[in-house]
């Protein structure tokens, strides 16, 4: 199977998403998004991809539902997550998008977190859990400050898999 990797930007208190949304501003972290996963397969949930609400250029999107016959033109749909990553074919570096159901079940599948941890306490219905930092290695920290562009500070960082 292709080494997918999870990309997520998480509050301190694990807050990814409010009312179907994010709930902040930060330009640089689309940047890394769009400079990470350009040229590779992006496994989304259904609703994640509802509130992004179209494709993203240079990547193939592949939705991940429960429903029979889910189309969005341009889109390829699959009925589990392993079925999206057999899905992305020879791409070897599939990225897990979210939201949080997706990255739940796609914990066990990737290698590698890219996490943006946004150094803030907010209010919000969807939280990053499941995830066991101990079996995780921190290979990359990155801290920014907040600007007019970004609104708070926060850390590009990066995860391997720490195997025994
Ligand atoms: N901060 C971040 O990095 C980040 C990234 C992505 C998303 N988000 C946020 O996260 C929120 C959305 O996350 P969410 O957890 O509510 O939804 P989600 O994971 O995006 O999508 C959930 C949907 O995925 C499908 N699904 C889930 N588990 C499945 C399985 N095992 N097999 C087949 N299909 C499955 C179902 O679709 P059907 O109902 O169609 O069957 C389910 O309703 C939004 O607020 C969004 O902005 C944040």
């Amino acid at each position: 199977m292709n080494k997918a990797s999870l990309i997520v930007a998480a509050s301190e208190n694990g807050v990814i998403g409010n009312s179907g949304d994010l709930p902040w501003r930060l330009s640089a972290d689309l940047k890394r998004f769009k400079q990470l996963t350009m040229g590779h397969a992006m496994i989304m949930g259904r609703k994640t991809f509802e509130s992004i609400g179209r494709l993203l250029p240079g990547r193939t999107t592949i939705i991940v539902t429960r429903q029979t016959g889910y189309e969005f033109p341009g889109a390829l749909i699959a009925g589990n997550v392993s079925q999206a990553i057999e899905m992305s074919g020879i791409d070897e570096h599939p990225f897990i998008t979210g939201g949080a159901e997706i990255y739940r079940v796609a914990l066990p599948l990737v290698e590698k977190i890219y996490l943006t941890r946004v150094h803030v306490d907010i209010d919000g219905d969807t939280y990053l859990g499941g995830i066991d930092w101990t079996q995780w290695k921190r290979v990359e920290s990155e801290p920014h400050f907040a600007d007019d562009r970004n609104q708070y500070d926060f850390t590009f960082e990066s995860y391997v898999r720490i195997t025994a």
